[in-house]
C-alpha cells in the first residue's frame, strides 16, 4: 500500500498543478503543530523565489484548489505561507480498512530483494557470555528481522571468535594441568578421546586463569602464542582440543542465545576462514598491497583525506600466524564465495571502528568484494550502570548475561505476582516474556551508537517508555478482543467507520504511519525508531481506551468497527515487537 503521506502529497500536487505551480514543491509532512493541523505543506515558501510572489498568496491559490477534495476535512493557508491540512475522517477510516485487509499491514516489500549478511553476536568461545555481548545480539537480531519483514533475504552469522590467542591460552593451561593428555603428545596417532577433558564450568575457569598468568609470565605467554600458531597450522592434538572447546562452548552459547530469543542461521567461526587465508595473503602480495615490516606482513590502508591516523592493517605476524584482521578479510572472501551478499553488516562495539575501517579498505583495495557490495559497520555504544561506568555486578565483577537475565526475570516475577491477574503456574513463563521485553526494549529504544544506562528499575516498570508498558497495552487489547468474542462477537476484517472523536482519529493516523516507520527504521538500521513509534501508538491507544466505552457500545456496527481497529492496532504492535525480538503474553 502507498504511504499515507505520499497519497496526501499526490493530492496536494494536483492542487499545485491546477494552480499553475511546479508540483515538486508539494511535499507534505506531518505537522509540527499538532494543535493546529495534522499535516502541513511548506512548498509555498520554497516556491517564492521561482514565482516572485508572496508565499501566502501562493498558498491561497493552492488551498483554493484543495477545498473540493474529499480527502481533506480542513485546509488553510496560514501566514507566512503554510498550508495546514486535516485529513477527512472517512479517508483515514478507509485507509485503516485497507490496511486491515493487507497481510503485510500496508508495508510494501522490497521490489528487488537483497541478500544481506549480518555479522552479530560475535562471542568468543570458552568465555561466558557477559553483558558486553548483549547489545550485538539484540540489535543484530532486530535488524535481521526488520530486513526480513521488508522482504530481503537476510542471513545472520554469529561469527564465533575461536582462532585467536584465547585458544592458545586454554591449550597451554590445560597442558599445565593435565600434561599426560594425549593431545599434547606429538607421537600420538589417535584417535583422540570422544569426551572433552573439561566441562563448560571448568572451561570458563581455565580461560581467565590462563589469561591472568600470561600477563605476568612472559614464558607462559610465549607458549600460548606458539600454541595458537600451532593450532592455526592444524596440529592434530590441538585441533582435537579445539573441537572439544567448540562443542562444549557452542552448546552453552546456543542455550543462552535461545533465552534471548536470538537465532543465528549460521554458526560459523573465525576458523572457518582459515582455508581462505593462504590465497588471501598471496593475492595481497601479488597486488603489491602487502609488504614486510619488521618481519610482519602489513597493508597500508591510510588515505590522504584521513583526519585521524589510520594505522596499517596487520595481515600476518612475524611467525606467520594470522590475526583478527586476517580472519575478517578471509571471512569476506568466504562469504562472497558462498553467499555473494549485496551487503554485509557488522554489529560490533563501536570501539572496534578502526579495525573495520582497516578491514573494509583492505577488502576494497584487493577487490575482495564487488564495487557495489556494501560493507557497513554498525557500531554500538556501551551499556553502562547507573554510575555511568560499564555495567557490573554489585561487587564490581563482570556481569554474566545469564545472571542479568535471571535478575530481571525475578524482578518481573515479583511484580506480576503482585498483580495477581496471572495464575502462579503461568507467572514464571510470563515473567520471562516480560523480562525479555524489559531488556530488549531498554536497549533498543536507545540509538544504537550511543552509550546508555541499563536501569533495572526503569526498564521493568509498567509505566513509561518501557517494554512492559508496551506488553501491558497489548494484553489490554487482547483482553478486550477476548471478551468481545466470548460475548458472541466475531473477529473479522470489516469496515472501519470514520473516527468518532479526536482521540480515535489520532490513533488511526498513528496506525497509518506503520509502513513509513518500518521502511525508514530498516533503511537507517534504527530499531529505536520502531520503539518510539510503538510507544506513541500505545499512548494513543490508551487515550482512546480511556475515553471510549467499547464493549458496552449499543450500536453493533460502531462496536464492530472499534473492535476491528483494536485488532489492527494489535497486529501492528505484534509485528513491531516481533522485529524487536520479543513477544507478548496473553495475560499479565
Ligand atoms: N569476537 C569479537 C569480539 O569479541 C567480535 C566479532 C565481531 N565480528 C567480526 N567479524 N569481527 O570482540
Amino acid at each position: 500500500m502507498k504511504k499515507l503521506l505520499d497519497l496526501i502529497t499526490e493530492e496536494v500536487a494536483k492542487a499545485f498543478e491546477a494552480a499553475g505551480y511546479n508540483t515538486s514543491y508539494a511535499r507534505v509532512s506531518i505537522s509540527n503543530r499538532p494543535d493546529l493541523c495534522e499535516y502541513q505543506c511548506n512548498g509555498a515558501m520554497a516556491a517564492k523565489k521561482e514565482y516572485k510572489k508572496a508565499p501566502i498568496m501562493i498558498a491561497q491559490d493552492i488551498v483554493a484548489q484543495m477545498t473540493d477534495s474529499s480527502m481533506f476535512e480542513e485546509v488553510a493557508a496560514v501566514n507566512p505561507g503554510f498550508i495546514n491540512i486535516k485529513l477527512s475522517g472517512a479517508y483515514a477510516a478507509q485507509y485503516m480498512t485497507e490496511m486491515e485487509a493487507d497481510e503485510n499491514l500496508s508495508v510494501e516489500k522490497a521490489a528487488e530483494p537483497k541478500t544481506i549478511m549480518i555479522d552479530y553476536g560475535g562471542p568468543n568461545v570458552a568465555k561466558p557470555l557477559h553483558v558486553g555481548h548483549l547489545r550485538s545480539a539484540i540489535i543484530g537480531e532486530s535488524i535481521k528481522r526488520m530486513g526480513r519483514f521488508m522482504g530481503h533475504k537476510v542471513i545472520g552469522d554469529v561469527h564465533l571468535g575461536d582462532w585467536g590467542l584465547q585458544m592458545g591460552l586454554i591449550i597451554t593451561e590445560l597442558q599445565e594441568r593435565q600434561p599426560s593428555l594425549p593431545y599434547f603428545d606429538e607421537a600420538f596417532s589417535g584417535p583422540y578421546p570422544e569426551e572433552a577433558p573439561f566441562t563448560i564450568g571448568e572451561l570458563e575457569e581455565i580461560y581467565p586463569a590462563a589469561s591472568g598468568k600470561s600477563k605476568v609470565d612472559e614464558a607462559y605467554k610465549e607458549k600460548a602464542l606458539e600454541a595458537t600458531h600451532q593450532l592455526q597450522l592444524g596440529r592434530p592434538g590441538y585441533m582435537a582440543l579445539w573441537k572439544h572447546i567448540m562443542t562444549v562452548s557452542v552448546a552453552d552459547l546456543k542455550r543462552n542465545y535461545q533465552k534471548l530469543n536470538v537465532d543465528f542461521d549460521l554458526w560459523k567461526a573465525e576458523s572457518d576462514a582459515q582455508p581462505y587465508i593462504p590465497e588471501l595473503v598471496q593475492l595481497m602480495k601479488d597486488k603489491g598491497l602487502a609488504h614486510e615490516d619488521q618481519g610482519a606482513l602489513i597493508v597500508d590502508v591510510k588515505q590522504e583525506s584521513d583526519a585521524k591516523e589510520v594505522p596499517p592493517l596487520l595481515l600476518l605476524k612475524s611467525d606467520g600466524s594470522s590475526l583478527y584482521a586476517t580472519t575478517d578479510l578471509a571471512t569476506i572472501v568466504e562469504r562472497m564465495k558462498l553467499f555473494n551478499p549485496d551487503e554485509i553488516i557488522y554489529v560490533v562495539d563501536k570501539r572496534q571502528e578502526m579495525h573495520f575501517v582497516q578491514v573494509f579498505r583492505a577488502a576494497r583495495m584487493a577487490g575482495l568484494v564487488k564495487e557495489e557490495t556494501g560493507l557497513r559497520f554498525l557500531g554500538f555504544g556501551t551499556m553502562n550502570g547507573k554510575d555511568g561506568k560499564p555495567f557490573k555486578t554489585r561487587d564490581g565483577g563482570v556481569m554474566r548475561l545469564e545472571n542479568l537475565i535471571k535478575d530481571i526475570n525475578d524482578e518481573m516475577f515479583k511484580k506480576i505476582v503482585e498483580n495477581r491477574s496471572v495464575r502462579d503456574t503461568e507467572a514464571t513463563k510470563t515473567a520471562e516474556m516480560v523480562g525479555l521485553s524489559a531488556i530488549k526494549y531498554g536497549d533498543l529504544s536507545n540509538q544504537a551508537s550511543k552509550d546508555y544506562v541499563f536501569d533495572v528499575d526503569r526498564f521493568t516498570s509498567f509505566e513509561g517508555n518501557t517494554g512492559p508498558y508496551i506488553l501491558y497495552t497489548m494484553v489490554r487489547i487482547k483482553s478486550i478482543l477476548a471478551r468481545y468474542t466470548e460475548g458472541g462477537g466475531v473477529l473479522e476484517n470489516g469496515k472501519i467507520l470514520a473516527p468518532a472523536n479526536g482521540v480515535e482519529k489520532d490513533l488511526m493516523l498513528k496506525c497509518a504511519r506503520f509502513n513509513a516507520v518500518m521502511e525508514n527504521a530498516f533503511d537507517e538500521k534504527a530499531p529505536h525508531k520502531i520503539c518510539s513509534y510503538i510507544y506513541e501508538l500505545s499512548n494513543d491507544f490508551n487515550r482512546f481506551y480511556h475515553e471510549t466505552k467499547i464493549l458496552s457500545e449499543e450500536n453493533e456496527v460502531q462496536k464492530a468497527s472499534w473492535i476491528a481497529l483494536l485488532d489492527l492496532v494489535r497486529r501492528v504492535l505484534e509485528a513491531c515487537i516481533d522485529v524487536l525480538g520479543f513477544e507478548a503474553p496473553e495475560r499479565m
